[in-house]
């Protein structure tokens, strides 16, 4: 059964315009899948941009955080950390790993694996969801706090802000965020990023309706939509879509609703947002933080850009 959180919050999107469901429910065991075959895609640059940041920029990127303690958020598979704990290794004398995320099996398996490669490095897993139990990583100070990928830019447009006020709530003056940025540019390579040629970020989106279904009991027919996904030049994000190529009704006996769809209706699935250095800061100025410093590479695609509590 849904918890009435979940099901007022599920109203809410199917009540927008578009009706929104929420990304959330991308990354079932085949969407988590998906996604990690996406980021081995040719039109895909964001994953081996970051590595290839992580690699060249490892030193750089602890030395001007000054930092003993690294805590990622939403550790996932886990491929990105080990740059930066080699280098936090070569650095600090007693380092220390936190890993924050949502799925406790993913949790105890990343743990594991880096207590087994790197012995040296004191490993802590916390299990919660970063939108609502930040407070379970606690207060400290010389930490840095970790999201790699497009991850914040997924956050609905607004709702980020609440996120990084609780996290600010837990950071001490030293503290840094380390946020990984998808830059603005060409909408071509932007669009080809998300519309593969090989489908799989279609089957990915249209994987959203197996996950309400099964959230919810509802009968989404996936046969019945088509991926698509475009550039929005005047918010500076990518949209992701779902549209119906045929008439249908869909029931969703958890919410008890019906939903009818005409050809063309179309529901939202997610956002990509992408920034410069100055709109970055624009965006997390509100919850208290400026960007310190900003890690891209040569061609200017991905940054990692360095955040710390404003003291002006
Ligand atoms: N964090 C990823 C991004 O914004 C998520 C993502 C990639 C995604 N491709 C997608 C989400 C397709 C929905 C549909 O780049």
């Amino acid at each position: 059964m849904l918890d009435a959180a979940t099901a007022e919050s599920l109203r809410a999107g199917l009540a927008s315009t578009p009706p929104e469901i929420s990304s959330k429910y991308l990354y079932d065991d085949h969407g988590s899948e998906l996604f990690e075959k996406i980021t081995y895609l040719p039109e895909y640059y964001q994953t081996r941009t970051e590595i290839g940041i992580l690699g060249e920029r490892a030193d750089d990127i602890i030395a001007a955080g000054r930092t003993h303690e690294l805590v990622e958020l939403g550790s996932g598979a886990g491929r990105k950390i080990r740059f930066l704990l080699e280098a936090l290794v070569r650095k600090n004398a007693n380092p220390k790993l936190t890993l924050f995320e949502i799925n406790e099996l993913f949790l105890t398996q990343s743990a594991d694996k880096i207590r087994a490669d790197f012995p040296q490095v004191e490993v802590r897993g916390v299990v919660g969801d970063l939108t609502t139990d930040m407070e379970r990583v606690g207060r400290g100070d010389g930490r840095m706090f970790i999201i790699f990928g497009g991850t914040f830019g997924n956050f609905p447009p607004g709702k980020g802000d609440g996120f990084l006020k609780s996290l600010v709530a837990q950071m001490g003056e030293n503290d840094t965020l380390l946020l990984g940025a998808d830059i603005v540019k060409d909408p071509a390579i932007l669009e080809a990023a998300y519309n593969d040629s090989q489908g799989v970020t279609a089957e990915f989106n249209l994987n959203t309706l197996n996950g309400f279904n099964a959230l919810t009991g509802a009968n989404f027919d996936t046969g019945n939509f088509e991926h698509r996904a475009f550039f929005d030049t005047d918010h500076e994000w990518i949209e992701m879509r779902l549209r119906a190529t045929a008439p249908n009704t869909v029931t969703v006996p958890a919410l008890d609703m019906t939903l009818d769809f005409k050809p063309g209706d179309e529901i939202r699935t997610e956002y990509s947002c992408k920034y410069t250095r100055e709109s970055l800061g624009r965006r997390v100025a509100a919850a208290g933080l400026g960007v310190d410093d900003w890690f891209a590479d040569a061609d200017n695609r991905f940054a990692l850009a360095l955040l710390r509590l404003r003291t002006d």
